[in-house]
Order: structure tokens, then C-alpha cells, then sequence
């Protein structure tokens, strides 16, 4: 029997993708996002949609747009209009999974991407990836040196020892001392997020978290059925008597933030800042993630302290990094760097997850380390970035001279300002209709409300796809300026 009070909520419908980055007429997309929502289970059986008028304003849209598509999807039978009531989704809900645990519209993306079928003309700004590989030239794998492993089942979940050796000493190098067996190998830095939520994470429990911060921490706490509380960041990182005060009023399980370099606003948190920080997680014995996984991009000038773990050397803060950045996301290598009880939790809560990281990938990672390899990529990337980073400033100089944004200090985004107060959430699907995607604070912010007019730009694609993305970002701003 179908739920028929006239309350009910409304569905969100921000599971839709890049609805309207393919062919066809708006309306005709609009309802077959809409009809893949209700097929794959993520618009249950008896969900309300958004009236014509609030769907259209969401979306940037005329108001005709939406309701032609409602209208086709009445005449498929996947939804109904119901008399002074609204528009429900008809059909049965069997797939639908709990709040969170699908992720965010960039995964939605990543997903989508990933799939051989995907062939969209979208420049993608929105995710912080560089394709290219980096320090490859002398890698190989051979079926010897699989069988010298150790464990010789391959089955690693603490990782190989020569890789943690090798991570512990790049991880010695950022002056934070390090010996193998505080090391646990990840699958990439996101497992290291997920396996922290695992370890200290009950559903309903609080995780304050920097804002804006990194969407898959945002995902995986959300995943675990945290509720979030974010700290905003400004030029110089996260605002510590805002922290002081958060974990003193919501008594989190965890705290979550990234000290070097941040994601998305390129800032560095200032060792003052960090010794603070410290003391003050170490006090309240709160476990905290300090993310590293964009730690070998600072820009070459920039003096960058110690990290925060290095200030209180007992106290449970685990500190994550990647080797995607530096080498190839591919990969899939990551790790934790914790006390070594600490680390020991890691390793068997990873082991649940998935009895350990690729053999393969541990063998390559081992060699792409070794003999100053990290340093000649880390020195590559630095340049590569700079480069397209300074490549897209000055398109948007040129493009879009009313955007602002404050100087990234390294990484891979800005975090920038849209003028005259328009708002982000209606600009983007434009941009995306114009053949660009970039990210709202929606999936980076756990108060998006307070990020209504900022958007994540990246600038890890190669220069001629940030200027073409640029220009259709500048179509895209011409076109939000001349009304729907
Ligand atoms: C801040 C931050 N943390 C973690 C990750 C996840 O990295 P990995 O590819 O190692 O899973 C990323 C990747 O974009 C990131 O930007």
C-alpha cells in the first residue's frame, strides 16, 4: 500500500549525474536520469519528487523542462501525479540502500567515468586526478619477484615489509620519525579514511571534520553513519578555537583534517597551528585522521613544517598518505602511519576489508621508491603542477576576471569565489550543460549552506583541457547572466 499523506518528504534527487551532458533534448535527459534513479533503487517506490517549480529552480532549468519530463515519466508509468498531493515515483524500492552509502555526486561521477560506456564530451574539473603516470621508466614486475615475497601467499595486510621500510622512511623525510611497524599499506589513502572510520566509528557517532575538506572523507564517515561536524579552514588551515569549541560541545569519535597541503583550498596549516592542534586532540584523547596524501605537493619554496603527529608522539592520531598523487592513482597504494598498537588495529580491521593491498602494486611501489625515486617524482610533479596551475589562473584572469579565489600554496584545486553572489549549485549544472563539470561544497562540505558561492576547480588536467574548460566555464557564466 503506497504512502499517501500529502507530507511526505521530498527526495532530494541529487543522485541524478551528469544528466545533461549527453544528447538529445533537456527534457528527454532530465527524465531518463530520473527513470535510472527509480531503476536502480535510489527513488524508492512512494518517494515525493520536487514540485515542477523547485525541480526547475534546482536545476537550473525552464519550468517547461521539468514538466515535460515529469510528464514523460507518467506516460512510462514510473511515476504519478497525484491531485493537490505532488508527483510520486511508482514501483517498488526493493534496491534501495541506507542513507550514505552510495557517496556523493563526484563518486556518482568516478563510477560513471570508470564505465566502458561512458563517451561523454565533459572536460572534467572536478576531480583531483592526474592521469599521467609519473617515475615509471625503470619499473618492471617479473614472476621471480612474486616468488620471493614474504609472506610468499601474497596475502598481505600488514603490506610488504620491504614497502613499509620504504614508506617509513619517506614518511622520517616529512620529519615526523617513523620505524616499519608503524606502517600499515593501504588501498590507497581512501581505505586508510575507511579503515579509521571502521576502527572508531559507531553509527550516530560525531565526526568533526575540516570545512571544506576532501568529498571521500566526507563519503566514508557518512558511509560509517557519522554524523558530521565541520571547522571551517581559511588561508592558513583549520581555525583551531573553532575546533577547541566543537569538540568541546559535540564530543567526536574521531576528528578528521588535512594539514599539508589541504584539499581544496591549497593551504598549509602553520606549525603553530599544528602544535596546538596536538595538545589539543591529545588532551581530549580524541583518535584523529591527519591526512597527508597531498603532502609531496606544496610548491618547492614553500617551508612546510613537520607534521602534526610529530607534536604528540603517543597520542592515537593516525596519519594517512597515497603514493596516487606522486606516482599513479592506479596504483592503488596508501598507507597509515599510527603508534604501532595503533597500527596493529589497522592492520586487522584491513584485513576485514580485504586481506591486504595488490602484491603486484606493493612490488612496483617498492621499486618506484627506491633510490631516490620519490624525490625525482616528487620534484616532477611539482613542476608539472605549477605549470597548470599558473596556466589556469591566467585563463581565468583572462576569462572570468570576476572570480576570486585566495593563492594555493600547492595541490591540485582552488577554491574559488563566484562574483555577484550567484549560486554555486545553480551555475554548476549549467557548466555541465556547456561540456564542464566542477564540484560544489555539496559533497565537500558537511555545511554547504555556508559555501553557497564556491566552487572546487582542478587543475590536474593537461593545460589545453583547463583552457578549453575554462572557456566553456566563461560560456557557461555568459549564459547564467542572460537567465534560464
Ligand atoms: C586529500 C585526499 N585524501 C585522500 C585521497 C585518496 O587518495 P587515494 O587515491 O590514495 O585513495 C585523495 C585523493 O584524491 C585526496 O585528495
Amino acid at each position: 500500500m503506497m504512502n499517501r499523506a500529502t507530507s511526505a518528504k521530498v527526495a532530494p534527487l541529487d543522485d541524478l549525474g551528469d544528466w545533461s551532458a549527453g544528447p538529445g533534448p533537456l527534457f528527454r535527459q532530465l527524465a531518463r536520469a530520473i527513470a535510472s534513479g527509480i531503476e536502480r533503487g535510489a527513488l524508492a517506490g512512494g518517494a515525493k519528487l520536487p514540485a515542477e517549480r523547485s525541480l526547475a529552480t534546482m536545476l537550473s532549468v525552464g519550468r517547461g523542462t521539468a514538466v515535460a519530463a515529469y510528464d514523460l515519466l507518467v506516460a512510462d508509468g514510473l511515476v504519478e501525479r497525484r491531485h493537490g498531493s505532488g508527483t510520486y515515483v511508482v514501483g517498488n524500492g526493493d534496491l534501495a540502500l541506507p542513507a550514505g552509502r552510495e557517496g556523493t555526486a563526484l563518486v556518482h561521477r568516478l563510477v560513471d567515468r570508470s564505465s566502458a560506456a561512458s563517451s561523454l564530451d565533459v572536460i572534467d574539473l572536478s576531480i583531483s586526478v592526474v592521469a599521467e603516470p609519473a617515475g615509471f621508466g625503470r619499473a618492471s614486475l617479473a614472476a621471480t619477484d612474486l616468488a620471493a615475497l614474504v609472506p610468499d601467499t601474497g596475502y598481505s595486510p600488514w603490506g610488504l615489509p620491504a614497502l613499509r621500510a620504504a614508506l617509513a622512511a619517506h614518511v622520517s623525510g616529512w620529519g615526523l620519525p617513523t620505524t616499519d611497524d608503524q606502517i600499515v599499506v593501504t588501498t590507497g589513502a581512501q581505505q586508510a579514511i575507511s579503515a579509521a572510520a571502521a576502527c572508531w566509528v559507531r553509527p550516530g557517532d560525531t565526526v568533526v571534520v575540516d570545512d571544506p575538506t576532501y568529498p571521500g572523507a566526507v563519503a566514508a564517515f557518512a558511509a560509517a553513519g557519522a554524523r558530521l561536524v565541520g571547522v571551517p579552514v581559511d588561508r592558513h588551515g583549520l581555525r583551531v578555537g573553532e575546533l577547541e569549541e566543537a569538540i568541546r560541545s559535540s564530543r567526536p569519535a574521531l576528528v578528521y583534517l588535512q594539514t599539508t597541503v589541504h584539499s581544496p583550498t591549497g593551504s598549509i596549516l602553520g606549525e603553530h597551528r599544528r602544535r596546538r592542534i596536538a595538545e589539543l586532540v591529545a588532551e581530549a584523547r580524541v583518535p584523529t585522521v591527519e591526512d597527508l596524501a597531498l603532502a609531496d605537493l606544496a610548491w618547492s619554496e614553500t617551508r612546510v613544517p613537520p607534521p602534526m603527529a610529530s607534536f604528540a608522539p603517543g597520542a592515537a592520531i593516525a596519519v594517512v598518505g597515497s603514493l596516487s598523487k606522486l606516482f599513479w592513482g592506479g596504483l592503488r597504494i596508501g598507507w597509515v602511519r599510527a603508534p604501532s598498537a595503533v597500527a596493529l588495529r589497522f592492520a586487522r580491521v584491513k584485513a576485514t576489508q580485504d586481506l591486504g593491498s595488490s602484491a603486484v602494486s606493493q612490488v612496483l611501489a617498492t621499486q618506484l621508491l627506491a633510490g631516490g625515486g620519490a624525490d625525482r617524482a616528487i620534484a616532477e610533479r611539482r613542476r608539472q603542477l605549477r605549470l597548470r596551475h599558473d596556466r589556469l589562473v591566467t585563463a581565468l584572469g583572462r576569462e572570468l576576471p570576476s572570480w576570486s579565489w585566495s593563492e594555493p600554496a600547492g595541490g591540485l584545486s582552488l577554491w574559488l569565489r563566484l562574483a555577484n553572489g550567484v549560486r554555486a549549485s545553480a551555475f554548476a549544472p549549467i557548466a555541465l550543460r556547456h561540456g564542464v563539470a566542477v564540484a560544489t561544497a555539496d559533497a565537500l562540505s558537511p555545511s554547504p549552506e555556508r559555501w553557497p558561492d564556491r566552487l572546487r576547480i582542478s587543475f590536474s588536467s593537461p593545460p589545453a583541457q583547463l583552457e578549453e574548460g575554462v572557456h566553456r566555464l566563461a560560456r557557461a557564466w555568459a549564459a547564467i547572466a542572460s537567465g534560464p
